[in-house]
């Protein structure tokens, strides 16, 4: 059984950016990538919240529509849904907005991250709601190459 979740209701856009010389392009904007690098991490990270589990991996990202972009200086904030529980699998989707022209500078529709085992295969994640939580959070040693403290 899947659960749907509203789209844009219940972004909660946790991750703020200050867009520095190092994420320009040739034209002086925001490069892509750079955008591209910070959603990937931030689904990741909310993938390993929801799932519990610190071995989850970027299965898809979708249409990816720049509406706007961002300037050196300006402050970017990424928000972050779930959108489906899969049986393996997590559907989030995305948006990043400029605080300065308080404009969205793009929306990802799917992001789908899937939950691995210990073989490197997807298994079950057994999760059908969002947990608003740190109930789910991997133990310290569930984590990956991390030795006794
Ligand atoms: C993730 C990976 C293990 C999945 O393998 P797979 O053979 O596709 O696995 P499955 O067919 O069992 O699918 C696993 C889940 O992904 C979903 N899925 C597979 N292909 C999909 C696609 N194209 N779009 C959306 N979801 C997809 C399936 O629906 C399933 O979800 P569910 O269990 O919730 O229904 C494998 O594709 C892989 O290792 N990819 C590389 C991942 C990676 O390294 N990412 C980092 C970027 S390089």
């Amino acid at each position: 059984m899947r659960s749907q979740y509203a789209h844009a209701d219940g972004i909660n856009f946790s991750t703020r950016k200050w867009v520095r010389p190092e994420d320009m392009n040739a034209n002086g904007s925001l490069f892509g990538g750079s955008l591209l690098r910070w959603i990937d991490e931030e689904a990741a990270i909310y993938a390993i919240i929801q799932l519990g589990n610190p071995h989850v991996v970027t299965k898809l990202i979708s249409e990816i529509n720049f509406e706007a972009s961002a300037r050196e200086g300006d402050l970017i904030e990424m928000g972050l849904v779930a959108t489906e529980f899969g049986r393996t699998s997590l559907t989030m989707r995305a948006v990043v907005r400029n605080m300065i022209t308080r404009k969205t500078i793009l929306s990802i529709e799917r992001i789908v991250f899937v939950n691995i085992g210990p073989e490197g295969v997807p298994v079950p994640h057994g999760y059908t709601e969002i947990t608003y939580d740190r109930d789910r959070m991997p133990h310290a040693d569930e984590m990956p190459n991390r030795d006794e403290d």
